[in-house]
Order: structure tokens, then sequence, then C-alpha cells
């Protein structure tokens, strides 16, 4: 058989695989639909019978307590989006103009751009085939390899600029090892703040994504497992911290009666109150979700049992991940058929993605510090994403 003939027959293969997963199909299957089967539409209606639709009500702070507690953290601080949330999470833990954020270079454009926003530098290390994350090994030896202490602080000896926070990110709700993350960013003395915009109700033992760094960041754009329409939200358990994120991203106004006192440049990055109902509403239904998008997962893995070149993402023992996108991987020998597989994917009916470019190879960030990157570059030639809407799972979860 040709290449071409191999390519095609995994692709077609696979497409069978993934309708017999779904069931029939009348129409396109998009990658992840919200879904609102609670009490959005009287929560939304009660803010504009009120007339409390903008940046300040009751579901903000309904929201902000119920975001925190579902993920375990001491508080929450509610935003605009997730790209905000990680801004403001980045700023709260000391990140300053010119220094370097490490990061992985698979993730999305987001985790950059909050650094950059900053006026700080992304910094690329690689990620695992293990988690689909951050490599705590590869990040170790590269910090051994660049990292200098001066005055105290840890810079990157080959830039001089100052390593100041390293930013995990839970890949489609699979948690990163964030213990051995966590001690390598201990024994450099760097900030760990989490970037845990796709994996609101994923954990690792019994702790919660969002609760594993300093600080995280979550997003609530109507493609992840829980919706506001927009909007994001910073937890921690620290009350420092999270009374700074308030403060400063809701303009540094000093609280009072009647005066317009603001004490630094802050932001407008409120949610508002019409987000936040639409959110106190989706959170109420998180464990339905994740039982529903943990059934379809299970009928992936099921689906695709005996399947040859390809290979469903797992979760790793000791988490439990949200399954937010359900992932393929292709074998490497079958690298080059990724093309051929989302286009007849594509033709069938059924969307699907690649994974993101990697950020190092993106004109924009191509002159960012970063480690040897083999992992990443392996990995983003191979991995497909299926569609995961929770309602998929239908009445079967
Ligand atoms: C990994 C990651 N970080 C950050 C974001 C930013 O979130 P938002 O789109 O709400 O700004 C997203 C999602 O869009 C994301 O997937």
């Amino acid at each position: 058989m040709t290449d071409t003939a191999k390519f095609k027959a995994l692709a077609i293969d696979i497409t069978t695989r993934v309708h017999g997963t779904l069931g029939a199909s009348d129409g396109f299957i998009p990658l992840h639909e919200p879904e609102f089967l609670g009490e959005e539409e009287a929560l939304v209606l009660d803010c504009i019978r009120t007339g409390w639709v903008s940046s300040v009500g009751p579901y903000v702070d309904r929201f902000e307590a119920e975001v925190s507690a579902a993920c375990g953290t001491g508080h929450g601080v509610a935003v605009v989006n997730g790209t905000a949330a990680l801004e403001v999470a980045l700023r709260v833990v000391g990140v300053m103009p010119g220094d370097e954020v490490l990061m992985p270079s698979l993730t999305f454009i987001a985790t950059a751009n909050a650094a950059h926003h900053l006026g700080a530098v992304p910094h690329f290390v690689d990620a695992e085939a293990r988690t689909l994350g951050l490599d705590p090994v590869a990040l170790r030896a590269h910090l051994d390899r660049i990292a200098d202490r001066r005055d105290g602080v840890t810079v990157n000896a080959l830039t001089g600029r100052r390593l100041a926070a390293v930013v995990p990110m839970h890949v489609f709700g699979h948690p990163v090892d964030m213990d051995a993350l966590a001690e390598v960013a201990r024994d450099f003395d760097i900030a760990l703040v989490e970037d845990a915009a796709e994996s609101l109700g994923s954990r690792a033992g019994d702790r919660s994504c969002g609760s594993l760094g300093r600080v995280a960041a979550l997003s609530f754009n109507g493609n992840k497992i829980l919706t506001t329409g927009g909007g994001g939200a910073v937890v921690t358990d620290d009350p420092d911290l999270a009374s700074r994120a308030k403060h400063l991203t809701t303009t540094a106004k000093v609280p009072h009666k009647w005066a317009f006192y603001h004490d630094e440049i802050g932001y407008n990055y409120r949610m508002p109150n019409l987000n936040a109902a639409l959110g106190v509403a989706q959170l109420a239904q998180l464990g339905i979700r994740l039982t529903q998008k943990r059934a379809l997962a299970q009928r992936y893995i099921d689906s695709f049992v005996g399947s040859e070149g390809v290979a469903v993402f797992v979760e790793r023992p000791g988490t439990t991940a949200n399954y937010w996108l359900n992932t393929l991987v292709l074998s490497p020998e079958m690298a080059a058929a990724r093309d051929t597989v989302l286009d007849v994917l594509e033709a069938a009916g059924l969307m699907a993605r690649p994974v993101w470019e990697p950020l190092h190879t993106l004109a924009i960030y191509a002159d960012c510090p970063r480690a040897d990157l083999p992992v990443t570059a392996d990995l983003a030639a191979r991995i497909v994403n299926v569609p995961s809407s929770a309602k998929l799972a239908g009445n079967r979860a």
C-alpha cells in the first residue's frame, strides 16, 4: 500500500469509529457546544428585570463564591475572560515588564499573550507525552543549564532577565504533574501560576485543578465545559493575592461612598452581572457535565479498542480529567496522515481540529527564549481533537 492509501484507510477507520461513538446524526457535529439545562434563562431575565446587568450585582458575588468552592480555593475574582484572568494572575504574583515567564509552547496563544501584555517575555519549555503538558524533568534540566541566582532573584543567565513565573497548562483538561512542577518552582524560587482555562472540574488525586499553584486562571468562554458567554476567573487560597486581583480588575478604586480615588493604574476587567448570572446557573451543572463528559470519553475509548495507528488519550492514573476535548494521538509512523484524517472527518460532518501551532513556531513569538522542544514538535504533528460536547453523551451518560 502507498502512504497515501494507508493514510486514507486510517482516516476512514477513525471516521467510522467516531461515527460509532456518536451515533447517527443528520447534520454537522461541532467540536464543542455549550449546554443550558438549568436556571440560565430565569437568572439572566432576573438581571434584565432588576436592571442589574452591568459591572456589579449579586450574581457576580455568588459566582465568585461558587467558582472558588468548585476549585477548592478560598477566593475567586470574576473577570471578562480567561486571558485577562491569566494576565492578572501573573501580575499579582509580581511579574513585571522585562521579566521572563516560563510556559509550554504547546498551549493556546492566550498563555503567551497574557505575559506579553504585561511587558514580560514568554520562555518556552517542552511538553511530556504522558500529560501533554509542561515536563517537570525537562524544566529542571533547562533551569539547571540557564538559571542563575543574582541578588536574591533567579535570572536567565543567557538574557539577564528575571525568571518570574512558570505557567503550566492542563491540556484539554488533563492535569499536568503539578507536584513535580511545584518542586522545581520551589527549588528555583519561581512563582507557580496555573493556566486552568481548560480544566474546571479536573482533579489530581482529590485536589482540583485551579488549587494546585499559588493562583490560577479559568476561562468561561463559550467553548469551555461551562460558559458565562465570555468570562474568566482568578482563583487562589491567598487572601492578599485575591484582594489585589479584585482591586486591580475593578479600576483600582479605593472604596468610598462617593469619591473617585484610584490608587494605581488598574483595569476594567469586571465580569458583568448578566454573564455572572449565566455562570451561576452553569456552575450548578458542573457535576452533571463532568458525568456526561466522562461518559462520552469512555465511549470513545471503547470505540477505539483494537485500533491501529491511533489511540485515544486517556487520563493518567491518579488523575480525573474533565475530558474537555477528546483527543486522538496518531502513532509516530502515521504523523503524516494527520491532515488527511482532519479532511476526512470534516467531509463526514464531524468537526475536528489539530492542536495549536506550537507558539515558538509563530513569527510573533519566534524570537522568545526557549529550551529544546522535541516532544512539543512531535506531539503537535500527531494530535486530532474530535467532537466533545457534553450532550453527545445523550441520556446514556
Ligand atoms: C489554555 C488556555 N489559556 C487561556 C485561555 C483564554 O481564555 P479566554 O478565551 O476566555 O480569554 C484559553 C481559552 O480560550 C485556553 O484554552
